[in-house]
């Protein structure tokens, strides 16, 4: 089954190198993916496309005005997808987590600093999807009544400021289809990848066996997969309690590997 991703943008040249590259392009050649690009100043009804605005109360920067990027999203999704959007934010209690309530409601998403923090974990809950839209913002800001009204996901790729949100839809696109199946080849690829698990991945060789004096380490090269795997495992580990602890107290971890990585505390350098 294919997903298809709706991206509103005023700029959408910015995707088109890095859809035609590697892994993406690929996905998107063999029908695993589809990318539609829709220009929002297409959807504005004035004659100049304006699609931004001054700020009521003043203050500096412009803001996206609302009718076209309503107008766009009306349009390629269908108003059934956009009212429940709407009904879904007006639910008692501002529910805001549309993409877990209903698997089989299109999730409208803006992306701006303000939203969710995307990590491996999001991803993996947009992969489930077979359709999302990614809504760029641009200047300030989006008019409120997009938010209120239409998004029902605000997404952040973290916390600093991009000049749009055309890369970090990039990114989102890039992170969820790679965990469609057939997008890798290797069904198994991303069981290991850094954050699957929780963890950091664990360091990669290739050959040569030693360069510029510098071996590879002798487990990798023994043959014994257990050996390997314990070894591997001990890496990944130590990167995550050495580089990134916070992650740690997140994940599921035996009483053994609780001690060893007490132990490590002692030792001391980054690797
Ligand atoms: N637009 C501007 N900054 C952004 C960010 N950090 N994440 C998502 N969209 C953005």
């Amino acid at each position: 089954m294919f997903m298809r991703f709706d991206i509103f943008t005023l700029f959408p040249a910015i995707f088109e190198s890095p859809l035609q590259e590697s892994i993406l392009k690929r996905a998107i050649e063999s029908g695993l993916i589809d990318v539609r690009l829709h220009n929002i100043r297409d959807y504005a009804t004035d004659k100049h496309h304006i699609t931004d605005d001054y700020p009521y109360g003043g203050g500096g920067g412009m803001v996206m005005k609302p009718e076209p990027i309503f107008a766009a999203v009306e349009t390629v999704l269908g108003m059934a997808n956009a009212r429940f959007a709407w009904r879904m934010q007006n639910a008692e209690n501002g529910v805001r987590s549309a993409i877990q309530k209903r698997q089989s409601e299109i999730p409208i998403i803006l992306l701006t600093p303000q939203g969710r923090v995307f990590d491996q974990g999001l991803a993996r809950e947009l992969a489930q999807h077979d359709r999302i839209a990614l809504i760029c913002g641009r200047y300030e800001g989006v008019d409120e009544r997009v938010r209120e009204h239409l998004v029902t996901d605000e997404i952040s790729i973290g916390d600093y400021v991009l000049t749009g949100g055309e890369l970090a839809a990039l990114i989102v696109i890039d992170a969820v289809a790679r965990l469609r199946p057939g997008a890798l080849g290797d069904p198994g690829a991303t069981a290991d990848d850094s954050h699957a698990e929780g963890l950091l991945e664990y360091p990669h060789y290739t050959r040569p066996p030693e360069f510029r004096g510098w071996r590879v380490p002798d487990v990798l090269l023994s043959g014994h997969h257990a050996e390997i795997d314990r070894w591997r495992r001990q890496q990944s580990l130590r990167r995550t309690a050495r580089r990134r602890p916070d992650l740690l107290s997140r994940i599921f971890l035996t009483p053994e590997e609780r001690q060893w990585i007490e132990r490590l505390a002692d030792e001391s350098g980054a690797t």
